[in-house]
């Protein structure tokens, strides 16, 4: 299969622009750049660069061999692997054929190291970069570091214009997450609650895949995220007064409204039911992806059915591994805990899962109550009680007895944590009861708090983790 790549400009994209640069110690990097390639892992790296100093007889081509070396080595010694360095040592008035914008070291690379140039990038901090990106049907992306901002005006041809090399990797990798969107790939993605697995909501199969990786039976529904509010009315029947106030409220953020589905929701998606689950999360990544993306993509939380969800991109990777196609990396989620899912079927508004945004703030902006359902006749996996299970028993206890008991287990000669109020905190509360797994621990003892606020989606998490495993639904 024919890879991606990134054509990287060296001075004032990688490195700073310091005049012709002779030697090692005159090389020091953006402290961006490294961690921003390392986000590129998917794509072939090049670098391509135009040392007009060689023909102006400023610098020895050793000199600027030496340069590229170390560049190349301290990369590796990150490890990023560079696979060409392209360096053209003519000027412009030299007229050969590798200097940038011509095409001449795309084109080698696409010969000798299977690049497909079509989903390739150039970035760069002069407009010949964008203009070489624009000469092999590559994707242009112009830097405002080294000279970028000074030449800006001069940029011809169309390129997204970034502040610098991590902005850069940000656009790389979204546009990489969307075109796999568009093949019918899946993808996960960060937003403020869980990261979720995505697909074209409006793909069957790519829709079947996301059920397949994750293990999920057929029957449970996915929500639909997309970028902006207006949306809603495409993918649901109709709007109730009710979900326009929410949405206006908490959109962007970590509620989901479940309303009668339009009948361009898939079946697939909404698992044979008439409603659908719709949500416009908060995170930058996942609006910026969605908004690019333009449709709906559904999405549960990007975990194996019945496990912990993931709030790092980590967390995604240790569980799917090479079963998801890409990954997008947004850091720890800031929520840390589900979307809370308000159902607006009936003329009584239910709370289906308490999540991110507080019963209280709900109750608040609907103006009246708005209980928790305690049973329902949709199939939702948030409401099995078996769901949220980490590998180790949990055991809830009173706070006051805590200590007590962790201390009768570890006389039995038992493997016990204890989680602390502020590991069950919302925000790490998942990647508290995942290091207690890793550690392999057998029993996670801990107090629910009070269910009040956040506080209500925490101590639902925690008794469904604590119910025994033994008597699935
Ligand atoms: O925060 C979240 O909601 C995360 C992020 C990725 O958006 N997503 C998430 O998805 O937690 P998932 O699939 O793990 O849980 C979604 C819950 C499930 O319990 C599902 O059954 C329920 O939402 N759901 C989806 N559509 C529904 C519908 N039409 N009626 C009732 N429940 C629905
Ligand atoms: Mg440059």
């Amino acid at each position: 299969m024919k890879k991606p790549a990134v054509f990287l400009d060296r001075d004032g994209t990688l490195i700073e622009d310091a005049g012709f640069l002779r030697d090692a110690a005159q090389v020091s990097f953006y402290p961006q750049a490294i961690a921003a390639l390392r986000r590129l892992g998917d794509f072939a790296l090049f670098i391509v660069t135009n040392q007009c100093g060689i023909a102006k007889g400023h610098i020895h081509p050793e000199e600027a061999r030496a340069v590229n070396d170390h560049v190349v080595r301290r990369l590796a010694e990150a490890g990023i692997s560079i696979r060409a360095v392209y360096c053209c040592p003519h000027e412009r008035s030299d007229d050969c054929e590798c200097i940038k914008p011509k095409p001449y070291f795309p084109r080698l690379a696409e010969r000798d190291h299977e690049i497909d140039l079509a989903s390739s990038f150039v970035v760069g901090d002069h407009p010949c970069d964008v203009e070489l990106a624009h000469a092999v049907g590559a994707k242009g992306v112009y830097v405002l570091t080294g000279h970028g901002a000074k030449h800006r005006a001069e940029l011809r041809v169309p390129g997204t214009v970034v502040a610098d090399i991590g902005a850069a990797a940000d656009v790389i990798e979204r546009a990489h997450a969307v075109a796999i969107l568009r093949a019918e790939g899946i993808v996960a993605f960060p937003t403020e609650t869980v990261y979720g697995l995505g697909a074209d909501a409006l793909s069957e199969a790519a829709v079947r895949r996301v059920f397949h990786v994750k293990g999920r039976p057929a029957t449970h529904p996915l929500i639909v995220h997309f970028g902006d509010a207006s949306l809603m009315a495409e993918w649901a029947a109709y709007v109730p007064n009710a979900a326009r106030r929410l949405a206006e409220r908490f959109w962007p953020g970590p509620l989901t409204l479940v309303l009668p589905a339009s009948t361009r929701v898939p079946a697939i998606v909404t698992g044979g039911q008439d409603s659908v689950g719709l949500r416009v999360p908060r995170h930058p990544m996942a609006l910026a992806l969605l908004r690019e993306f333009g449709g709906g993509i559904a999405a549960p939380s990007a975990n194996r059915f019945g496990r912990v969800s993931p709030t790092t991109a980590e967390h995604v990777r240790q569980d799917l591994g090479s079963d998801v196609d890409f990954v997008l990396d947004g850091g720890a989620c800031a929520v840390g805990i589900e979307s809370t899912i308000v159902s607006l079927t009936s003329e009584i508004p239910a709370i289906l899962r308490p999540g991110g945004v507080t019963q209280e703030e709900i109750e608040a902006t609907l103006g009246r109550k708005v209980p928790v359902a305690q049973t329902s006749n949709v199939r939702t996996p948030g409401q099995m009680k078996t769901h949220y299970a980490p590998r180790a028993a949990v055991v809830l206890v009173p706070p006051e007895e805590l200590e007590q008991r962790a201390e009768e287990l570890r006389k039995q000669g038992r493997q016990v944590r204890v989680l602390s109020a502020k590991d069950v905190a919302p925000h790490v509360l998942f990647t508290s009861l995942r290091r207690a797994d890793d550690a392999g621990v057998e029993f996670i003892l801990a107090s629910a708090p009070p269910e009040q606020g956040l506080g209500l989606a925490v101590a639902d998490r925690l008794r469904k983790a604590a119910h025994p495993r033994t008597s699935k639904e």
